[in-house]
């Protein structure tokens, strides 16, 4: 087992990317804490994976929510060594339709979460003292715009920024900070990305789906176990070396 006695924070890890990562790692020996802004999604989540996952309300835009997630695992576990920012949202427009409510809602979510959650964890492993890891999730959407999702695509674009500076900061204290930018995945996030896409794009419900997979050069999308190799690994004594990196995993739709 990689993570035999490790206690790791997965954030919004009540459904999908999230859910498939708190299963492996439990698996590898870990104690997870499912924290999610669904409690009640998170109990369920938690009690379906077994007594080594335990449920915590975060709302990852709430600076004292952060804190009191962080106090919650020091408290159950001794300490946390290992953060997944993994919580996220999604939206799309036309450029001359983007609100500042959803440029201010997904930008507190998906860089301000992943930036204070991150900034938290850092101040408990600094204390602690016996290092850590921090996975952020970024997409390929970070690492090129798209014409309907410029304020999405912005806002991982700036959490592989955000990777690369955490990430050189805090390997003096053998904190390693690395990313990974899925492509599509199959979650339940992909049933409003493709009612979005119907409704701009015009199409019918379920085309958009279909088309981003066979556009895949695996041939399909993404299912979120897919992504739990890499986030082991990550999380691993194995990839101690690693610093300030963001892994495409993505069945070959992106090179870099
Ligand atoms: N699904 C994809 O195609 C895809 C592709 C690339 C990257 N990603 C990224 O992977 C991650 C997981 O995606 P997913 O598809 O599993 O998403 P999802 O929408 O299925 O799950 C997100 C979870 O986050 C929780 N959440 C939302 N706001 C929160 C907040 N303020 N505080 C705490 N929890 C909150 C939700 O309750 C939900 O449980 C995200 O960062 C996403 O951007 C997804």
């Amino acid at each position: 087992m990689r993570l035999q006695g490790k206690s790791a924070l997965i954030t919004g890890s009540a459904r999908g990317i999230g859910k498939a990562f708190a299963e492996a790692y439990v698996r590898e020996g870990a104690t997870v804490a499912i924290a999610d802004i669904n409690l009640e999604a998170a109990e369920k989540t938690a009690s379906e994976i077994g007594k080594n996952a335990y449920a915590v309300r975060l709302d990852v835009a709430d600076l004292s929510s952060i804190e009191a997630a962080v106090k919650a695992v020091e408290t159950r576990t001794g300490g946390l060594d290992i953060l997944i920012n993994n919580a996220a949202l999604f939206d799309l427009a036309p450029i001359v339709e983007i609100t500042k409510a959803s440029y201010e809602k997904l930008f507190s979510v998906n860089v301000a979460g992943t930036l204070f959650m991150l900034q938290a964890a850092a101040r408990s492993m600094i204390a602690r003292g016996k290092g850590g890891k921090i996975i952020n999730m970024a997409s390929q959407a970070g690492r090129r715009g798209e014409p309907l999702v410029a304020v999405y695509c912005a806002t991982k674009a700036a959490v592989i920024s955000l990777t690369q500076s955490a990430g050189l900061a805090l390997i003096k204290h053998r904190i390693n900070v690395n990313g990974i930018a899925p492509g599509v995945v199959d979650s339940d996030m992909w049933d409003e990305v493709d009612s979005l896409f119907a409704k701009y794009e015009n199409r019918p419900k379920g085309e958009k789906r279909r088309l981003v997979g066979e556009g895949v050069p695996y041939g399909r999308m993404g299912k979120p176990e897919d992504l739990t190799g890499m986030a082991v690994f990550l999380a691993s004594d194995e990839a101690e070396y690693i610093v300030a990196q963001t892994y495409n995993v993505d069945g070959g739709q992106w090179m870099s």
